[in-house]
C-alpha cells in the first residue's frame, strides 16, 4: 500500500467520522435507484435523525433516436423523498458522466438541495467546451453548480459528519463522497468481479485511477462502498451497487492487493482500447458540463445536441 501523507489525512478523518458514529451520531439511510438503460446507480441518503438527505447521480431519461428527454426515472427518486418526508440538503455528482444525463435540475426544481460536484470540473469544461465549440455564453468556471468541493473538504448531511475525496482518473474531476460509514465513489472501483472504470476519456489517466483506487482502499474496512453502476458480470444475472472494502482488496479482478499501479495501467490501457465510446457520450457531456441543464434555445426556441464529426 501507498504511505501518501494525504491518503492517510483522509482516512483518519474518515476513522474520526466513523468513531463518531459509532459515539451515537445516526447511520445513514440508503435506497437506491437503478436504472437499466444506463446500468446507472442512483443513491439516496439520508440522516434518520433529521431526515436531510442527499441525492446522488441521478438520471434524466433521454432517448438518441428522437431526441426526447423524460423524468421517469427522476420521478421514482422524487416519489421516494416526498413519501419519506425526506428534506433535499444536497443534489451530489460524483463526476460529469458521459454514459446518461444527470436530472440534478430538475429534482433541485421540485425539491431543492444544492448541486455540488469536484472543484476540477472547470478543467472538463474547458476540454468539452473546445471539443464542442460551446463558445463564450458557456462558462467554464464551475459557475452552473453551487458548491465546488475541494478534496479533504468537510460538510454535513444533517447530524452526520461527511467528506469529499477527489479520485481523478476516469475523469480529472472525479470525487467520492463519504457520508458516515457510507462512500459513494463514483466510476472508480466496479463490483469486484467486473473490476474498474475507463480511463481513456479527454483528461482521464490510468495511473491516477490506479492511486486513486488505492487511496479508496485505504479507507476502514468497515466502510459500506457505494458504486455508480454495475454491469452485471459473467455468472451473475442481478445487478448490484453496494460492496466493502475487503471484498474489494481480495477479489476486485483489476485491482485486488498484489496487483502493482504497472500491471494495472497496462491492463487497463489495453482494456481500454478494445471499449466503444458510451451510446449517450455526446448528448451527455453537452448536458452535464452544463451542471445537467440542457443547452440553450437557439433563435427558433428549440434546443439543440451538437455532435462533433471525426473528433471523439
Ligand atoms: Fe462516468
Amino acid at each position: 500500500m501507498p504511505t501518501d501523507p494525504a491518503c492517510d489525512a483522509a482516512t483518519s478523518q474518515i476513522r474520526a467520522i466513523l468513531t463518531g458514529a459509532s459515539a451515537g451520531a445516526p447511520v445513514p439511510v440508503v435506497r437506491t435507484f437503478f436504472d437499466q438503460a444506463t446500468f446507472t446507480a442512483t443513491h439516496v441518503v439520508h440522516d434518520p435523525a433529521t431526515r436531510q438527505a442527499a441525492i446522488i447521480d441521478s438520471v434524466l431519461d433521454y432517448d438518441p433516436a428522437s431526441g426526447r428527454t423524460r423524468n421517469d426515472s427522476a420521478s421514482a427518486v422524487l416519489a421516494y423523498v416526498r413519501a419519506e418526508g425526506l428534506e433535499v440538503a444536497w443534489q451530489l455528482e460524483t463526476h460529469a458522466h458521459a454514459d446518461h444525463l444527470s436530472a440534478a435540475p430538475w429534482l433541485q426544481g421540485q425539491v431543492g438541495g444544492r448541486l455540488a460536484i469536484g472543484a476540477d470540473i472547470v478543467q472538463v469544461q474547458d476540454v468539452f467546451g473546445k471539443i464542442f465549440n460551446a463558445g463564450t455564453a458557456f462558462a467554464r468556471d464551475g459557475s452552473q453548480f453551487d458548491r465546488l468541493f475541494h478534496d479533504g473538504e468537510r460538510f454535513r448531511l444533517g447530524s452526520i459528519d461527511a467528506i469529499a475525496l477527489h479520485v481523478p482518473g476516469h475523469t480529472p474531476a472525479d470525487m467520492a463522497f463519504v457520508i458516515g460509514d457510507a462512500a459513494f465513489i463514483g466510476d472508480t472501483l466496479f463490483m469486484p468481479d467486473y473490476g474498474t472504470a475507463r480511463a481513456d476519456f479527454p483528461g482521464g489517466d490510468a495511473r491516477m485511477l490506479y492511486r486513486s483506487i488505492r487511496r479508496l482502499l485505504s479507507l476502514p474496512d468497515e466502510t459500506r462502498l457505494f458504486l455508480c453502476h454495475d454491469y452485471g458480470a459473467p455468472g451473475r444475472d442481478h445487478f448490484v451497487w453496494e460492496t466493502t472494502i475487503s471484498a474489494e482488496r481480495q477479489g476486485n479482478i483489476h485491482v485486488h492487493d498484489g496487483v502493482t499501479e504497472d500491471d494495472f495501467v497496462a491492463m487497463r490501457t489495453a482494456r481500454d482500447a478494445t471499449l466503444d465510446l458510451p451510446r449517450l457520450i455526446m448528448p451527455s457531456v453537452q448536458v452535464n458540463m452544463r451542471g445537467g441543464h440542457l443547452p440553450e434555445p437557439e433563435a427558433n426556441g428549440t434546443r439543440y445536441i451538437k455532435i462533433p464529426l471525426d473528433t471523439l
